[in-house]
């Protein structure tokens, strides 16, 4: 009796073991250096006390969440080209609503991970989105994640404040982006603000020079610096945002396909042999 209960046990412990599959390794790890510096760097203080503060819970964007998902996010999805098994980065995720938007509207599993400065972002993406990888971690500096790891990388957009040069804080922040992109992957920037002395007379005082203003044609310019062509910009066009927000447009780009690379030695044969 007991030999026959120890094989029925072995039996199942077997079968058991034999369909456990580990869970996929996480897309991206909490990095101790962010953690502290988000934490204490002056210049994220007013950022994360609005967010965590009057903005938290409203998805930080001042209207509801099926108005931000029918209004944006619909508009967007299905040009992302995210497939069946993508890797998917949000930088500045906030509380996860465009991801969540994401998940809603598309018909395909996709992994995701994100960053965000604000901790109290971070624990409400975990929450929401718990197969998803979330950290601390500033959005001008990505190098604490895999480069050339994920087929989309996307941001629902972050204004530089008022104070900063937009033109270079965008610059930093949209390189940081692109390095992450596979070749050939999607890289999109949504909600990005015109400058505000031309799309409002009235902001007269507002004078910055020129070359300071992220315009529509500067992202053209820029891309060939952050290895992404095919620059596409489009609209908002949903009134209730637009009421809302402002005159918003994103821009579509897509990281160039890979290069071929020569073997170093063959590289040694051109220069010695010439
Ligand atoms: C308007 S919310 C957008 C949230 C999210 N993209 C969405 O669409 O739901 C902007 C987020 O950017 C974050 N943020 C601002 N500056 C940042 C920085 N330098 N690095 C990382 N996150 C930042 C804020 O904490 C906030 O959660
Ligand atoms: C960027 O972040 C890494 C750690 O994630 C840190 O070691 C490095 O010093 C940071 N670079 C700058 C310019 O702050």
């Amino acid at each position: 009796m007991p030999s026959k209960l120890l094989a029925a046990t072995l039996a199942a412990t077997t079968s058991a073991l034999s369909s456990y599959s580990p869970p996929p390794p996480k897309l991206i790890k909490q990095c101790a250096w962010q953690q502290t510096h988000c934490a204490t760097a002056p210049q994220f203080r007013n950022v994360v006390q609005w967010y965590e503060g009057d903005a938290h819970g409203s998805g930080n964007w001042g209207v509801t969440y099926r108005r931000y998902v029918d209004g944006f996010v619909k508009a967007v999805a299905d040009d992302l080209g995210i497939e069946e098994g993508a890797t998917v980065f949000e930088s500045a995720v906030g509380e996860g609503w465009f991801l969540s938007g994401l998940y809603e509207l598309l018909d395909v599993a996709f992994d995701v991970a994100g960053n965000d400065v604000s901790m109290k972002a971070i624990e409400e993406c975990r929450m929401e989105l718990p197969w998803g990888s979330f950290a601390v971690g500033d959005s001008l500096n990505l190098t604490w994640v895999d480069p050339q790891r994920f087929d989309a990388v996307i941001c629902a957009y972050v204004e530089p404040g008022e104070n900063e040069n937009e033109a270079a804080v965008t610059e930093t922040w949209v390189r940081e982006m692109c390095r992450l992109a596979k070749p050939s992957a999607r890289v999109f920037v949504g909600n990005v603000r015109p400058p505000r002395g031309v799309t409002d007379a009235a902001a007269g005082a507002y004078l910055k020079p020129p070359e300071d203003l992220v315009t529509e044609a500067w992202w053209e310019a820029k891309a060939g610096d952050w290895g992404v062509d095919d620059v596409r910009i489009v609209p908002l066009t949903d009134a209730t945002l637009l009421e809302e927000w402002g005159p918003r447009y994103h821009v579509f780009m897509r990281k160039r396909a890979a290069e071929r690379k020569w073997p170093s030695w063959q590289d040694d044969m051109v220069t010695g042999g010439f």
